[in-house]
């Protein structure tokens, strides 16, 4: 076998394996990215560089937030019981605030402005909240109401989830 085949073996093996992981495995990797991102964000002290990770932040964050919705949030929302149906509404009241804070920061002109700073470090708190919750309250109720084979079922869905989101400018 030539090193071209190796290789394209080893691509096509890491896809696979990245199908056919748990769909908490690919948020928890999503979250950690997300994080790394907007610790950079904040950190900045250049305006270009800060235009160019905030369009990196909504790339990875708004397919994230709407395949999520879609594929563990209206999951957890169709589940029996009154503290799971809360966990799935406030999941979809957070991610809407994220929403509205990345398009406010989309609209200050200035990355090096107080106002940006501010914004982005109220987003960068949001997410960090968000984020705790989720992994503490909505993984509970996947993991206590959805298989193995659901979580890699529901993986598959929220990849495919993920490539129909389109990002706003
Ligand atoms: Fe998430
Ligand atoms: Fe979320």
């Amino acid at each position: 076998m030539s090193i071209i085949d190796t290789l394209k073996k080893t691509v096509r093996g890491k896809q696979a394996d990245a199908q056919d992981n748990d769909i908490l495995d690919t948020l928890k990797q999503e979250h950690d990215d997300v994080a790394e991102l907007l610790d950079q964000l904040v950190e900045s002290t250049s305006a270009a560089q800060r235009k160019k990770l905030l369009t990196s932040i909504k790339v990875a964050l708004v397919p994230h937030l709407r395949a999520e919705e879609k594929v563990v949030y209206d999951a957890v929302l169709a589940l029996k019981g009154k503290e799971r149906q809360t966990h799935g509404e406030e999941g979809y009241m957070e991610h809407a605030l994220g929403d509205k804070m990345l398009a406010q920061l989309g609209k200050i002109g200035n990355a090096m402005s107080p106002e940006f700073s501010a914004a982005a470090k109220v987003l960068k708190e949001l997410v960090e909240h968000h984020v705790e919750e989720e992994e503490k309250n909505i993984w509970s109720d996947v993991e206590a109401a959805f298989s193995d084979e659901d979580r890699i079922a529901m993986n598959k869905k929220f990849l495919a989830a993920k490539k129909r989101v389109r990002v706003p400018a």
